[in-house]
């Protein structure tokens, strides 16, 4: 080995060793639940995420209780995280974490969920107006005239409204022309699927089976709706909308009992998330990785909103199982 070799060997073991033993970045994340399939798609990619960029991930669970969620993470400022990736269950509540993560100089990711009321740092989700729009459009599209049920998600997410602002959009102008009448218009708590079960058990009930479409604003509750309509044999023959590219959901649109879901690609959002962190902790601009600005009452909070998209019998091999973000064995295996 010439001396060159040695000298260049000896500075890459000391770089290498230099690198291991660099403090990783203490960075918190605070989900709401385990729930639906995607939040668990959310956690995974931000950990592997994190692992490639020597983030040190503390990641909590709430379980869909906001006080929970403000314990945890006073937990998670204890540790002496730099900055905290936190999907709110209640978007007012929250406001309270985003003046303690300040006090405590943690910049602060309202992630998928926009936390209300409050000088958030960088507000990173998807165009969730846009995601009822696809809902709505779906539905005014294939049942013009009929009878609707409307259910929208827990009032304490933000996303909810927006995704019932979005649909209305399209469902609105046929109900003023007397094309559509909806029969039940109800928001479904903590977005529990048999909450939506049981809601269209009672529609059903009280309209003599006759529903023609049911908006529902996830797969999850999309699920319970779809057991609602099994019981009285009339799944496949109402058109429900869903959200999420669950792999039961494409199972069931594969089937005929779910009509759409909209797409909504967490893995790229996951990723954002840590990248822009490590970012924000080291106190680079995020101007160049924004796309707007959304009010949340308080303030005009940064945005980067990422694109949904529509997904039926039509494209769901392209758009979901092409991209790998399912496998075409386990949305085929039960048909
Ligand atoms: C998310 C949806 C999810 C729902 C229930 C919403 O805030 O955007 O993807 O299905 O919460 O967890």
């Amino acid at each position: 080995m010439t001396s060159t070799y040695r000298i260049l060997l000896t500075l890459c073991l000391c770089s290498l060793s230099w690198s291991a033993w660099a403090e990783a970045l203490k960075v918190g994340l605070s989900l709401p639940t385990q729930r639906e399939e995607r939040w668990v798609r959310d956690k995974n990619t931000m950990l592997a995420k994190a692992k490639e960029l020597n983030v040190d991930l503390r990641v909590q669970i709430t379980d869909n209780d906001a006080s929970k969620q403000i314990a945890q993470v006073e937990n998670l400022l204890a540790q002496g995280i730099k900055v905290l990736i936190i999907a709110p269950h209640d978007a007012s509540s929250a406001a309270v974490i985003v003046e303690k993560a300040h006090k405590a100089g943690v910049k602060l990711i309202s992630y998928d969920r926009l936390i209300l009321n409050s000088e958030v740092d960088l507000y990173l989700s998807f165009d969730n107006v846009k995601v009822g729009e696809l809902q709505g459009e779906y539905l005014a599209t294939h049942v013009p005239k009929g009878q609707y049920v409307v259910l929208s998600g827990s009032p304490t997410d933000n996303n909810a409204s927006l995704y019932r602002q979005g649909a209305m959009k399209f469902l609105k102008p046929l109900v003023d022309k007397g094309q559509i009448k909806i029969v039940m218009d109800q928001p479904v708590k903590d977005w529990q699927p048999s909450e939506a079960q049981k809601l269209l058990e009672q529609a059903l009930t009280a309209h003599q089976n006759k529903i023609d479409a049911v908006l529902a604003p996830n797969d999850g509750t999309a699920g319970g709706c779809i057991q609602a309509l099994a019981a009285q044999k009339l799944a496949g023959k109402v058109v429900v909308t869903g959200q999420d590219a669950e792999l039961t959901a494409a199972i069931r649109i594969m089937q005929g009992t779910q009509s759409m879901t909209v797409f909504k690609d967490t893995r790229l959002l996951g990723q954002k998330a840590i990248e822009l962190a490590v970012k924000m902790a080291k106190g680079e601009s995020l101007s160049n990785d924004i796309n707007g600005k959304i009010n949340n009452k308080k303030a005009d909070i940064p945005s980067l909103l990422l694109a949904p998209a529509v997904v039926d019998k039509s494209n769901l091999d392209k758009i979901l199982i092409d991209t790998g973000y399912l496998k075409k064995e386990q949305v085929y295996r039960r048909l």
